[in-house]
């Protein structure tokens, strides 16, 4: 109302303005402002949000860093290769010859021999602005899971474009599977995490039907489980679905027998493990739950183990309690928080803390490896052991960071 009188009144004073007393123009300021805030909460709450957010909530506090989860600075004991050259080497395979196989996000393929980089291929259209900004991506392709077949050739999961072979030495590429033929009808988003079986079957996942990698934050946050498990048989072209419903489904590792395979679910940090033999063939059962950090891919180490790389840790930094815990369980604040805060600075909320899990078969953390302030990495992708070394991904780091194993 008085808002209304003052703006009568200002028609006035702007003809007369030294008429206006002091008073009056603070009043007009005021009311200024408070229409601005009041535009501001209105604009804000019509805004659609980017995301549908669910609620999610923890078992419980992250465990303690104690016992097998104690802090050291095993990770801090590597050196960083192809700095500058390399950024975002997000999984490894490797060669009877040595030759060890990776792709970053520039969406280029290469193989490492004897510590020279050559490159393969461009998963995408070869662009120079690819690796220059996320925007990209979708042309430039992301590969993220691969492995060689029985006959030598590359098997590579690129992230938006669908399931690949390629020639190893020449380059050659050949689409199997495209992203958008999907499986059941349902495009693929997000292909991630890929194995071979001893029979040439093709494992993968697709971590989301909603959210390509590069919005992966936005997945993270929305906790939606529309991820799924599944089958490529490359003989048939025949694509099949193991798994839906899964809560951004990422790295996947076979036990040794190949009778279980582990699968990571990294938005809500649980490790699940999915029966391929035996009397629960085709069933799953979570394996590890309430992790202290999310998980990303899980390779079978050479002493029958499993080794988990930890993208993002859940546990307290010095000032706040993990953000994703604190949020979880409010939708509406996920929601707005996601109309407010731009996607590329949410990296800036993310710790720099290394982490490697070392599990048993049953899930059972048997040891892990810190690198508490990030000086060699951070937001480990992959841990490929192989030839006394051990190679360690992420998904956006301009460098490769190495272990070598004492013998
Ligand atoms: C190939 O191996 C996988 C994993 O052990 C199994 O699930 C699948 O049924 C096998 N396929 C054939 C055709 O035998
Ligand atoms: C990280 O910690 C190590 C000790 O573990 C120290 O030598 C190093 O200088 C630290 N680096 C940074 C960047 O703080």
């Amino acid at each position: 109302m008085k808002c209304w009188a003052i703006a009568e009144k200002s028609t006035h004073w702007i003809k007369y303005p030294r008429q206006g007393r002091f008073a009056e123009r603070i009043m007009i300021r005021r009311c200024a402002l408070f229409v601005a805030v009041l535009a501001v909460i209105v604009g804000l709450y019509l805004m659609p949000s980017p995301i549908d957010p669910e609620p999610f909530i923890f078992e419980g506090p992250p465990p303690a860093l104690e016992g097998p989860l104690k802090v050291n600075n095993r990770l801090q004991q590597g050196r960083r290769l192809f700095s500058g050259q390399l950024k975002g080497p997000e999984s490894f395979t490797a060669d009877e010859e040595g030759n060890v196989y990776t792709g970053t996000v520039d969406g280029k393929l290469w193989r490492i021999h004897q510590d020279q980089l050559h490159f393969i291929t461009q998963m995408g259209q070869n662009i120079p602005e690819c690796g220059t900004s996320t925007d990209y991506e979708p042309v430039c392709g992301r590969p993220h899971g691969l492995r060689l077949d029985s006959e030598g050739q590359l098997i590579v999961a690129d992230s938006y474009l669908g399931l690949f072979r390629v020639n190893p030495q020449s380059g050659e590429k050949t689409l199997l599977l495209s992203s958008k033929e999907g499986a059941d009808g349902i495009p693929f988003g997000f292909l991630n995490g890929l194995e071979i079986s001893g029979n040439g079957t093709v494992f993968f996942t697709d971590s989301s039907s909603r959210w390509g990698r590069r919005h992966v934050r936005y997945e993270v946050i929305e906790t939606n489980h529309l991820g799924r498990l599944l089958t490529y048989d490359p003989e048939t072209g025949l694509v099949k679905t193991l798994l839906d419903s899964l809560y951004m489904p990422n790295g996947i590792a076979f036990s040794p027998e190949e009778d279980f395979l582990l699968m990571a679910e990294t938005s809500i940090g649980r490790i699940l493990r999915y029966w391929l033999k035996g009397p629960k063939a085709g069933t799953k059962e979570v394996l590890l739950n309430n992790m202290p950090g999310y998980p990303d891919n899980i390779r079978a180490s050479d002493r029958g183990t499993f080794l988990v790389g930890i993208t993002t840790i859940r546990f307290p930094g010095r000032l706040l309690p993990p953000f994703l815990d604190l949020i979880g369980p409010y939708p509406v604040i996920k929601r707005f928080m996601t109309k407010v805060v731009p996607l590329s600075w949410y990296s800036v909320l993310l710790p720099r803390y290394g982490l490697v899990l070392e599990l048993g078969p049953n899930g059972e953390v048997l040891d892990s490896l810190h690198d508490p302030n990030g000086s060699l990495t951070w937001a480990v992708s992959d841990v490929f052991q192989h030839g006394g070394r051990v190679y360690l991904g992420n998904t956006e780091l301009p460098f490769l960071p190495v272990l070598e194993e004492a013998r």
